[in-house]
């Protein structure tokens, strides 16, 4: 068995995330990770908030609170909605952390003594009555090309235009809304990223595992020429600016830009669950020379790649120090609320607290995945979700469960029965389901999860169609032991969509395996013909009564949630 290291990108800090976020990164990683633990594989399944830079102290100014304690509630909130969504991470980490002040600091030092990184000064936006620099995002003012007078000093939001904070007409402060602003000089420590691009191009060109959608933004960015780049800025709260560890001279006010800390809290994270459980960190993260048994796997939305594939690494391999570097990556597309985007500032769409009011996480984390943004967007709309989860869980999968266990309520006294052999409706029935459980483990594999759902949805299907066949009912009266063995091998077949249901729905799996007896914790993912695995179940071993597994959505849930969350069609 191999070990897979596993991270999802770290979730800004600033409020509980949409299913946006959800779907394009936290829970592809979660339902990969699970199955890697299912077939056995020694699994570090790593994720945090991000909680430097903007985001931060923009959420901080909002909610009227200092950044710290700002930071540490978010946490909280986000700690417990991940947990409540059934995002099983071995350590859900901080970038606040003082293991990640350290690590910043320790790899910042290690590049300078590379001869990577250099002091540059240039000109920037300076807030009089802040008494501070303002990054081009706290700069507002009306745009010169369209006139929106909210423009941002990086971008306006109305037209779409790159600006530079010193395009802008009457420019003003986004933190005290004051126009006295003036350019003055600042210096920053500037990571020469060009000196290390053939070696990022040496190593994109071998990483033949990414898909292409990595592989192309990774090139984009070599073929433009990688620049030096500001990894500093002139702000209180982030990680400090360090030489041989002290405090740098005339970097007393600056912190280390925020991507440039938030990628190495993942390893930062490892250390903090390191800490906490008496585990060793870095078995996971400084390999051997001459290879090493870790797959290390990032999960990631697609605007995140350049910094995953070219940015991070000039950082790991500039250190000149044996660090894990990327595997296997999985980039994502977004998805869509009602032909626009999610939006966390503008309140746009659902946050997964909302989610989880409305229906328990499965219902949710089935139709993400099945619907997952992979080849392209992909839209979220309430009737989309409404179909989804009605055909998939509530007429396929639920209706066969309750189904089979019902029958065997009222003829086999909830007992696994004994009696009757298989006849040629199951040895085809074996066949059919050694196929699909072949290409089901190659879709997780290749972390395809549209396909994956497609399969695991084909395998529910897949037991209607042999209880519809084989009609226990109507065979009991004439052939026991016919009707004896029908109900064995769908039990079985229930037990068998059950556990490969798990890595989409890790609740909905245990509540059926839990009525059925099964007792393998962690659970086992199906590797043995399907002739074995349907015959798994001891006779004679009782079978619990089931609650309802999934309720079906109503035509008059979707109108109110569509009038209060904005998504009319
Ligand atoms: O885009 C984002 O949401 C960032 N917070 C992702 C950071 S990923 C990693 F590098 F830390
Ligand atoms: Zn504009």
């Amino acid at each position: 068995m191999g070990r897979y290291l596993i991270t999802s990108a770290l979730p800004y800090i600033n409020g509980i995330k949409h299913l946006g976020n959800l779907a394009g990164s936290m829970l592809p990683a979660d339902v990969h990770a699970r199955f890697r633990r299912m077939q056995g594989h020694e699994v570090l399944f790593i994720c945090a908030t991000d909680e430097h830079g903007t985001p931060a102290e923009l959420g901080a100014l909002e909610a009227g609170l200092d950044v710290r304690s700002y930071c540490d509630q978010q946490h909280d909130l986000q700690r417990d909605v991940c947990a409540r969504f059934g995002l099983s991470f071995d350590w859900f980490g901080r970038s606040s952390s003082r293991q990640n002040r350290e690590l910043t600091q320790h790899f910042a030092e290690r590049l300078e003594e590379a001869g990577l990184i250099e002091e540059r000064t240039t000109p920037q936006v300076y807030s009089i009555d802040d008494r501070r620099f303002l990054p081009d995002r706290y700069v507002e003012g009306t745009c010169p090309r369209c006139g929106y007078e909210s423009a941002r000093g990086d971008q306006c939001d109305n037209c779409g235009a790159l600006l530079d904070p010193v395009d802008l007409i009457r420019p003003r402060s986004k933190i005290s809304g004051s126009g006295r602003l003036e350019v003055r000089d600042t210096t920053h420590l500037f990571l020469l990223q060009d000196r290390m691009a053939e070696r990022i191009r040496a190593w994109v060109d071998a990483a033949q595992e990414w898909p292409p959608l990595a592989r192309s933004i990774a090139y984009k960015w070599l073929d433009e020429g990688l620049q030096p780049r500001a990894i500093t800025r002139d702000l209180d709260w982030g990680v400090p600016v360090t030489k041989n560890g002290r405090p740098r001279p005339g970097f007393e006010d600056k912190v280390f830009y925020v991507w440039f800390d938030a990628p190495i809290e993942y390893i930062a994270a490892t250390a903090e669950w390191a800490d906490a459980t008496g585990a060793e960190w870095r078995r996971w993260w400084l390999m051997p020379e001459g290879g090493d048994d870790v797959t290390y796997v990032q999960f990631m939305g697609k605007d995140n790649v350049a910094f995953h594939t070219v940015s991070f690494p000039v950082t790991l391999f500039g250190s000149g120090e044996p660090w894990k570097l990327v595997d296997r990556l999985k980039a994502l597309n977004w998805v869509t609320w009602y032909g626009g985007k999610f939006s966390t500032s503008e309140r746009r769409g659902v946050f997964m607290d909302q989610a989880l009011d409305l229906l328990p996480a499965d219902y949710w984390r089935w139709r993400l995945m099945a619907n997952a943004p992979e080849n392209a967007d992909s839209a979220f709309t309430w009737s989309d979700f409404q179909n989804g989860v009605n055909a998939d869980l509530v007429n396929v999968l639920g209706n066969f469960v309750n189904r089979v266990v019902r029958f065997g309520e009222a003829r086999f006294e909830s007992v696994v029965p004994d009696g009757g052999t298989p006849g040629p409706l199951e040895l085809s029935l074996f066949e059919e389901l050694d196929s699909h459980l072949r290409a089901l483990t190659e879709h997780h594999d290749a972390m395809e999860f549209r396909r994956a759902a497609a399969e695991t949805r084909a395998i529910w299907a897949a037991g209607n169609q042999y209880l519809q066949r084989a009609a226990p009912w109507s065979a009991i009266g004439a052939d026991a032991p016919a009707a004896a063995c029908s109900l064995r091998t769908a039990l079985n077949l229930a037990c068998l969509g059950a556990r490969v249901s798990a890595p989409f729905l890790p609740y909905t799996a245990r509540t059926i395996l839990d009525a059925f007896g099964v007792a393998d914790r962690p659970l086992r993912w199906p590797t043995a013909a399907a002739a074995v695995l349907l015959d798994e179940l001891p006779r004679g071993q009782p079978v619990a009564p089931l609650p309802l597994l999934f309720r079906r959505i109503e035509d008059t849930e979707i109108a109110d949630w569509s009038a209060r969350f904005g998504g009319e069609e």
